[in-house]
């Protein structure tokens, strides 16, 4: 049996994100009131989140789900994302927002976003839930975001250690990703 992880540090809390997560919601249901809203989620990581900030919606929206993973090492810099699985249906026409749980480097989203806009949605958009400006490469234009974090490996609420620990509510970093510095400062 694996060693449980320690919480090295809390960032966000249950309660600290269920509220921003319900402020965003309300900001996105005024914002899309009469038009032809389709969420489309970055699996895996957004996938609590976007089921949250759904609960919140108060217009009627259609949902679709794309899973990316990044090129190996050697290209990564190019920021190529390789589509695990694409939408289901054509996005022409619809008001999409493109839900994310964190933008980093922002080469993922740059790449999504140039290959949504291909697909002639009538609006895109983009929400993530956090944030991390310190990694940025490439800039992203966030139009709805949740939180920025500093530069520390952040797990929980959909976010994984080694592929675990994404259903926690809230959001820490582990133990054992502290820096020395940090360590000591408890
Ligand atoms: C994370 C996150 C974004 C991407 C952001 O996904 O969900 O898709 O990284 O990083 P970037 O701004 O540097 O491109 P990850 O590759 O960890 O996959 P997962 O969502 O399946 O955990």
């Amino acid at each position: 049996m694996d060693k449980k992880l320690e919480i090295g540090e809390m960032l966000l809390t249950e309660v600290t994100i269920q509220n921003r997560v319900r402020e965003l919601a309300w900001q996105i249901s005024h914002d899309y009131e009469g038009k032809r809203l389709l969420v489309v989620a970055v699996l895996k990581g957004a996938f609590i989140f976007v089921a949250d900030l759904a609960r919140h919606l108060q217009v009627p929206a259609a949902f679709d789900f794309l899973a990316v993973c990044s090129y190996g090492s050697a290209t990564a810099s190019s920021g190529e994302v390789r589509i695990l699985k694409d939408l289901d249906e054509s996005v022409e026409g619809w008001d999409v927002l493109l839900v994310e749980d964190i933008v980093d480097t922002g080469l993922t989203l740059n790449y999504l976003t140039q290959s949504l806009w291909a697909r002639r949605p009538a609006s895109l958009r983009i929400c993530s839930l956090l944030d991390k400006p310190a990694r940025r490469q490439v800039p992203v234009k966030l139009d709805y975001c949740g939180f920025q974090i500093p530069d520390k490996f952040a797990v929980g609420y959909g976010l994984d250690f080694d592929g675990r620990y994404r259903n926690a509510p809230f959001i820490f970093v582990p133990a054992e990703c502290l820096t020395e510095g940090e360590k000591g400062c408890d």
